[in-house]
């Protein structure tokens, strides 16, 4: 994170905007840092300035294809402005339409209360550094330029003399496995295992293995794993087209315990809007040529780079915690993922703090989710412990139950019996 101070108060506005006046009174009341009520788009835009960011709350009657092309001209007008849709009842083909139209976060009226306040509360924060830092505020193909100016081969130290030799293994015919580790829910605890496994792999491969934090607003593998990055996920997109594995190697930071490879997430939250979709997975496509696995972290809730990864992953780990919030929520991801047409056998599930005091049958919850689960992480202590001394739990306690579950995860991938065999 950048030294310079932070700002404390956020200025943004939160418009909602929706026909019918009872789901547009329900919406603002789901919004209990209040909200400005707008009968439509129309009404809503003749009020915009520009000047002030805002997060624009459309209520279910904008769901429709005429609305979305609106609203995205809005947001195409005014990078101030995000746009969250809520939905009746989220439908693979309503997802796509809405975040082709930029909308930023689909959710559904009936869905967890929070979710909508949390959502905002991103996005508000979202818009509001990038109002304060001056670069992201460009359009981004000219913020990308300037960027690629700068990583201009002469004046790049890392092109060329400084190449490593994990180069040697993209001329091999590596095609590695990619594995997302994703929650509907936040704090169920996707870095921890992402952060574990990933280590647990590199440990037991010859071969590189790396991990992608893709929770590019709020991502902490890298103070999960003590690293100081020199270089993100950022700098990649920014050399995008010019990318190939040694350049892109040379942007992974090390953890020298491991051998572990990191791609780590934007080091402000600011810079998120840079890495789309698209970006993401040639960034995938790419390390997968020279790495035997790709780990990748994301944040806790469906955008287009997270639904780019879940088609792009042989695996999508979905982490839910033991609590009835956490399964509810997993619920409606794994929803969302049939709607996606998501093959199941790609799905693996892994239950966090799964201990016996928890009072929550494993049976009923598999039950529940229709989904057996891979793996049963139990809660313990030493998960904060190892997260607030910067270490992975498999390393800094590797007897411990936790550690075991993670090791018995990246059995499923790499049995032990054939370590640094590979
Ligand atoms: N098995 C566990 N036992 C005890 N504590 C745990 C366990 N798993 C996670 N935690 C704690 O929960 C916190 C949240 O975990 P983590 O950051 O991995 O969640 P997350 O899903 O990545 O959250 P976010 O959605 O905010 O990114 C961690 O700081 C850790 O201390
Ligand atoms: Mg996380």
């Amino acid at each position: 994170m950048s030294d310079a101070p932070r700002p404390t108060a956020i200025r943004v506005s939160v418009a909602v905007v929706e026909a019918h006046e009872p789901t547009r009174e329900r919406i603002v009341s789901l919004l209990s840092s209040g909200a400005t009520p707008f009968s439509s788009l129309e009404e809503l835009t003749s009020r915009l300035t520009g000047t002030v960011p805002v997060v624009a709350v459309l209520g279910p009657s904008c769901a429709d294809d005429p609305t979305l092309a609106v609203a995205d001209r809005v947001v195409r007008k005014y990078p101030s402005v995000a746009t969250i849709l809520i939905v009746d009842e989220l439908t693979t083909t309503m997802l796509q339409h809405a975040l082709r139209a930029g909308v930023r976060d689909v959710l559904a009226l009936g869905g967890e209360p929070g979710a909508l306040a949390q959502s905002v509360q991103r996005l508000a924060i979202s818009l509001d550094q990038a109002a304060r830092t001056p670069s992201p505020n460009l359009p981004a193909t000219q913020a990308q330029i300037q960027d690629e100016d700068d990583l201009d081969d002469d004046a790049d130290p890392e092109a060329g003399s400084t190449r490593s030799p994990l180069a040697a293994y993209s001329s091999e015919d590596v095609r590695g496995e990619v594995i997302t580790v994703f929650s509907t829910k936040g704090g169920a605890g996707k870095s921890v295992i992402s952060t574990s496994l990933a280590v647990a792999l590199a440990q037991r491969t010859d071969k590189p293995v790396c991990l992608v934090d893709a929770d590019l607003q709020f991502g902490d593998v890298a103070v999960m794993l003590k690293l100081s990055p020199h270089h993100t996920i950022v700098d990649a997109v920014s050399a995008l087209d010019r990318l190939d594995p040694p350049l892109l190697e040379s942007l992974l930071v090390k953890h020298d315990q491991s051998g572990l490879r990191v791609l780590p997430a934007p080091l402000e939250p600011a810079f998120a809007d840079q890495v789309g979709a698209a970006e993401m997975i040639s960034i995938i496509d790419l390390l997968r040529t020279f790495c035997e696995y790709v780990i990748v972290d994301t944040p806790a809730y469906f955008n287009d780079v997270v639904l780019g990864l879940v088609e792009a992953s042989d695996k999508v780990m979905l982490v839910a915690g033991m609590d009835i919030p956490n399964i509810k929520n997993v619920k409606i991801g794994l929803q969302t993922l049939r709607l996606l047409n998501t093959p199941m056998e790609k799905l693996m599930l892994v239950l966090n703090r799964a201990n016996s005091k928890v009072k929550l049958d494993i049976g009923e919850v598999e039950r529940t989710l229709q989904i057996k689960a891979d793996v049963l992480v139990p809660s313990d202590i030493v998960v904060p412990q190892a997260v607030n001394k910067g270490e992975p739990v498999v390393t800094h306690s590797p007897k411990s139950g936790v550690s075991k579950a993670i090791q018995q995860l990246a059995d499923e991938f790499v049995p032990v019996q054939s370590k640094k065999r590979r």
